[in-house]
């Protein structure tokens, strides 16, 4: 059986036993039910995530509460929680944004006071650590999504994990009751990883990332995000699904020794090398690299862009073949209206907003070589008058 094999690999990884779910976002969903969230409880989050994110706290019945975030780090501000916690407060959501952990001593002591939960989205963060310690060891619970675009893709997927045996034993419940994929998820999984594998590349990534969106949005394809999802916290049919001996098959792969390393960590070491050649290019161009604390490793699952004029930009990347992510391009990305089906206040919120407003990602996953970061530089210095730099300026004048 794969899928044992493969949390015996992210057990000897983690140090954690995993339950695996389809999706991230159902592994949330998971850890959120487990921990007894109901009708009328808040969570508080970062005012810069995936919709995907408050969506199962809504399905449960309980209000996301957002916190904006800090300028440097694009995690949530932990000097703005405070004034957020009321008596329904129940948990905390601390989010590794780009693969950098939110500085958690600083969370944690808060929700002590208040006697509240915290959960390390480590969709992001997969491989970094925290004071030394692994992201998603460090909180009561954790999830990991592998998904796409994230430290190592099994096409879709998601992990819980937690160190309290109250908790485990219900997440293990849970992951009793999904329901198994269908032969044609898994049959379209299978496909997409093999056309990702064997034809999307940087010439390629555009058409593909359009292609793709497009379906999933269509709900053609086992996307990402269903077009379902984007119209309305509403939960859909099936939700609790579990994972399949597809996505565990290709899990497998990263946690293969090679020269004594485990895969998973050499890509990791790949995307802090094009990190860096990054951080040179900026500097070389007059802009301050991304912030990058003391408390944690930043994995830079991507790299963090602000421009004046996103649309302009895109388009310029688009000609050029110049692969740019766009995470996040909302608060709760990827929503642009109807804000308020989601709890969420435009205007409430204005580090988050302003980021998401002007962020673009730079690239930093296996297939991004030397070469490439070099097409990348001749972009950006013959586009340096866009740029604004790494980091939210301090005063929020829109350019
Ligand atoms: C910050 C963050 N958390 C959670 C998720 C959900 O992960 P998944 O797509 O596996 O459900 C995402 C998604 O893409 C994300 O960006």
């Amino acid at each position: 059986m794969k899928i044992e094999k493969f949390k015996e690999s992210i057990k000897n990884y983690i140090g954690l036993e995993p339950f695996l779910f389809w999706k991230g976002r159902v592994a949330l969903y998971a850890i959120l039910k487990a921990i007894g969230i109901k009708e009328g409880d808040e969570i508080i989050l970062p005012a810069f995530t995936c919709v995907v994110v408050p969506n199962p706290i809504i399905y449960l019945g309980a209000k996301p509460v957002y916190v904006d975030i800090d300028s440097k780090t694009f995690n949530i501000d932990v000097n703005k929680i405070e004034e957020k916690i009321t008596d329904k407060t129940k948990a905390i959501l601390a989010q590794n944004t780009f693969g950098l952990s939110s500085d958690l001593d600083k969370i944690k002591e808060l929700a002590k006071k208040y006697n509240l939960w915290v959960i390390e989205d480590c969709a992001h963060g997969f491989g970094g650590t925290y004071k030394g310690q692994k992201n998603g060891t460090v909180a009561d619970a954790a999830f990991y999504s592998t998904q796409w675009n994230k430290p190592f893709s099994t096409g879709l997927g998601g992990i819980a994990v937690t160190k309290n045996k109250e908790i485990a034993q219900k997440l293990k419940e849970l992951e009793e009751k999904t329901i198994k994929p269908s032969k044609k998820e898994e049959l379209m999984l299978k496909t997409l990883l093999n056309i990702r594998e064997k034809i999307v590349s940087s010439n390629t990534y555009w058409f593909a990332l359009k292609t793709y969106r497009f379906l999933s949005e269509k709900n053609i394809i086992v996307g990402s995000s269903q077009g379902y999802e984007l119209e309305k916290p509403t939960m859909p049919p099936n939700f609790l699904k579990g994972f399949s001996e597809t996505q565990a098959k290709k899990g497998i792969e990263y946690f293969e020794k090679i020269n004594g390393e485990y895969k998973i960590d050499l890509i990791i070491k790949h995307r802090k090398k094009i990190a860096n050649c990054y951080k040179e290019i900026l500097s070389d161009l007059g802009f301050e690299p991304p912030y990058e604390p003391d408390y944690a490793e930043h994995t830079f699952l991507k790299f963090p862009l602000l421009v004046k004029n996103r649309e302009k930009f895109f388009y310029l990347a688009e000609k050029e073949k110049i692969e740019l992510g766009d995470w996040f391009l909302s608060p709760i990305h990827p929503i642009q209206r109807n804000f308020e089906l989601w709890s969420y206040k435009y205007g409430k919120n204005p580090i988050g907003e302003f980021a998401s407003r002007h962020i673009v990602n730079l690239p930093t996953h296996e297939k991004i070589d030397e070469n490439y970061v070099d097409k990348i530089y001749n972009f950006l210095k013959k586009n340096k008058d866009e740029i604004i730099g790494c980091r939210v300026p301090d005063n929020l004048k829109e350019g």
